[in-house]
């Protein structure tokens, strides 16, 4: 049986006890995949950020909460398995020092600095040695195909499932997805199709590879 890792959901970058930096992601996306893989005969591990969604069935499952619990959890788990599939809307950036106390409101205006978190997919082939196959999704406003074709090149991925998120009816928190499969001999348009249509079209992807 194939093992499958999937990344799924945003990541919450705490300011402090109240307050947090996230993104639109609703998990959706990784959880049609997570869904969709536990019914294809693969072995599933999700790794997801907080979602408002219930865990698919057969499935082994790991909540995270930041960006960096996200990377220790794949670097823990990536060994185990055959296929990686990287959907998470990981923050890139993290408040480095959360404060301990709810932050008072004094001034007009509140500076914070954020600094870089850690790539996961970025880190699959080099630092965690993975020679699975690597699949990775690029959420783009522009250039879309360019930015994708960077991204499948400089993170080593072996497929690159490119979607735009300024689209309403497709990408973030919504039920259906537009993508194009993004490998280093060409690319794929793929029709606006469910999610749980696009990650069969993953599935059947990693099938023929
Ligand atoms: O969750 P939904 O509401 O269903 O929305 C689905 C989605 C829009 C989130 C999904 O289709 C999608 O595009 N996921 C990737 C979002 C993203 O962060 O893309 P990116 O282009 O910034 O990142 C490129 C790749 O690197 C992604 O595979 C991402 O998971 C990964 N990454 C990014 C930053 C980081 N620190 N670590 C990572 O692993």
């Amino acid at each position: 049986m194939m093992k499958v890792l999937i990344t799924a959901g945003p990541t919450r970058e705490a300011i402090d006890p109240a307050r947090f930096i996230s993104n639109y992601s609703s998990g959706k996306m990784g959880y049609a995949l997570a869904n969709a893989c536990a019914h294809s005969e693969f072995e599933v591990l999700l790794i997801s950020g907080p979602t408002q969604l219930e865990v698919p069935i057969n499935c082994d499952y790991i909540p995270v909460e930041s960006a960096q619990e996200m990377y220790e959890a794949v670097e823990k788990h990536i060994h185990d398995v055959d296929v990686a599939i990287f959907s998470a809307a990981v923050a890139d950036y993290t408040y480095a020092s959360p404060a301990a106390q709810k932050i008072k409101k004094y001034g007009d205006t509140l500076i914070i600095e954020l600094e870089k978190t850690k790539d996961i997919l970025g880190s699959a082939r080099v630092e965690f040695d993975f020679k699975g196959i690597l699949i990775g999704f690029a959420a783009e406003t522009e250039n879309l195909l360019d930015n994708a074709r960077i991204k499948l090149e400089k993170k080593g991925c072996d497929l690159i499932v490119a979607n735009d998120i300024l689209r309403k009816d497709s990408g973030f928190n919504v039920d259906h997805n537009q993508a194009y499969l993004v490998t280093s001999t060409g690319h794929q348009e793929l029709p606006l199709l469910s999610k749980k249509a696009l990650a069969l079209a993953i599935i059947q992807w990693v099938q023929a590879h």
